[in-house]
C-alpha cells in the first residue's frame, strides 16, 4: 500500500495542499497518498492518534490546530519550538516528530520566487501572533539585518520580541513607522476579515517587496494599499507552495521543483 499523508484542519475543505502535493509525487516519482482531514475543534489530539494506529506517516498542520500539534508532539524540532507551532507532523515508530516549515517556506519564496536576497534587508512583520512569530527565526537565519515587529496590540509585540532575545528584532507601534523598509510581510489575520492592518504609506517604497501571508483570487487590501504606494507584491501562494516542498522534503528525503505546480495554481486551465 501507498504511504499515507493528510492535511488536518477545521475547516479543510479548501485546501490546496492535496494537489500540491500529488503534483510533488507525480513528479518526483514518490508513491503516496495525500488527503484532507477534518477534525472536530476539539479533537485534534484523539484525531492524530487514529491517523497513527491508521498506520499515516505523517501529516501538515493548518489552521486552528498548530499549537495543539507543537503540544502534542513527542518531540520537537529547533526551529518548532522557536515558532512555539507545528506545521508538519512525521510519524516515525509510534512518536510524533513536530517541525514548522512554514518560515522556510516563506523565505524560499522571497529569495528563489521573488527573487529577493534577504541579506542585509530591513524587514517590517505585521502582526505579532502564531504566524508572525513562525517566520522570525527563518528570516534571520537568511540574513536579515532587523526585524521590527508592529502590532495594534503593542504589550503582544514586545511579548513576542521578547522570546526571541536578539538585537535584532524590536516592537513598535504602527504609528511609529516613518520610513520605508526593505520587506514588508503582513503576518496579520486582517486580509481574513477583508480588512487592512493600519500601516502607513511611509512604510512602502518603489524598492519595496511587500508579501500578504493570506491569499485569495483577488488582491487583499494589504497588496491592493502597498501595490497603490509603489510597492512590489506579493500573496502567500508561493509560500504555501514552498512550505509544502518543505514538508515533502522531510518526509520523502528529496525536495520538489515548485515551479510548475506554482504556475498551474496561478494560472488554472
Ligand atoms: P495567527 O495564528 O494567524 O497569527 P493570531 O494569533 O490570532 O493568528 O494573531 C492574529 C494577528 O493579526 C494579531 O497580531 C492581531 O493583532 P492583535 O494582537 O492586536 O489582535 C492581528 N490582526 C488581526 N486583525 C487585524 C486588523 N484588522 N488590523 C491589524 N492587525 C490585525
Amino acid at each position: 500500500m501507498n504511504d499515507r499523508y493528510c492535511v488536518i484542519g477545521n475547516p479543510i475543505a479548501h485546501s490546496k495542499s492535496p494537489d500540491i502535493h500529488a503534483a510533488f509525487a507525480a513528479q518526483t516519482g514518490q508513491a503516496l497518498t495525500y488527503q484532507r482531514e477534518l477534525a472536530p475543534l476539539n479533537g485534534f489530539e484523539a484525531h492524530v492518534h487514529g491517523l497513527l494506529r491508521a498506520g499515516f506517516r505523517g501529516a501538515n498542520v493548518t489552521v486552528p490546530f498548530k499549537l495543539d500539534a507543537a503540544r502534542i508532539a513527542t518531540r520537537l524540532s529547533a526551529r518548532a519550538r522557536a515558532a512555539g507551532a507545528v506545521n508538519t507532523l512525521s510519524f516515525v515508530d509510534g512518536a510524533i516528530l513536530g517541525d514548522n516549515t512554514d518560515g522556510p517556506g516563506l523565505v524560499a519564496d522571497i529569495v528563489h520566487n521573488a527573487g529577493v536576497s534577504l541579506s542585509g534587508k530591513r524587514v517590517l512583520l505585521l502582526g505579532a501572533g502564531g504566524a508572525a512569530r513562525g517566520v522570525v527565526l527563518p528570516l534571520l537565519e537568511a540574513g536579515a539585518a532587523s526585524i521590527v515587529v508592529a502590532n495594534r496590540t503593542r504589550a503582544t509585540a514586545d511579548a513576542l520580541v521578547a522570546t526571541f532575545a536578539d538585537a535584532r528584532v524590536s516592537a513598535c507601534e504602527y504609528g511609529d513607522i516613518v520610513q520605508a523598509f526593505d520587506v514588508i510581510v503582513n503576518a496579520t489575520s486582517a486580509s481574513l476579515s477583508g480588512a487592512l492592518p493600519p500601516v502607513p504609506a511611509a512604510a512602502f517604497a518603489a524598492a519595496t517587496l511587500a508579501l500578504d501571508m493570506m491569499y485569495a483570487a483577488q488582491p487583499t487590501p494589504f497588496m491592493a494599499f502597498a501595490a497603490g504606494h509603489g510597492a512590489q507584491v506579493r500573496d502567500g501562494l508561493g509560500m504555501l507552495v514552498e512550505q509544502a516542498a518543505e514538508a515533502f522534503a522531510l518526509w520523502r528525503g528529496v525536495r520538489p521543483d515548485t515551479t510548475d505546480i506554482l504556475h498551474l495554481l496561478r494560472h488554472p486551465a
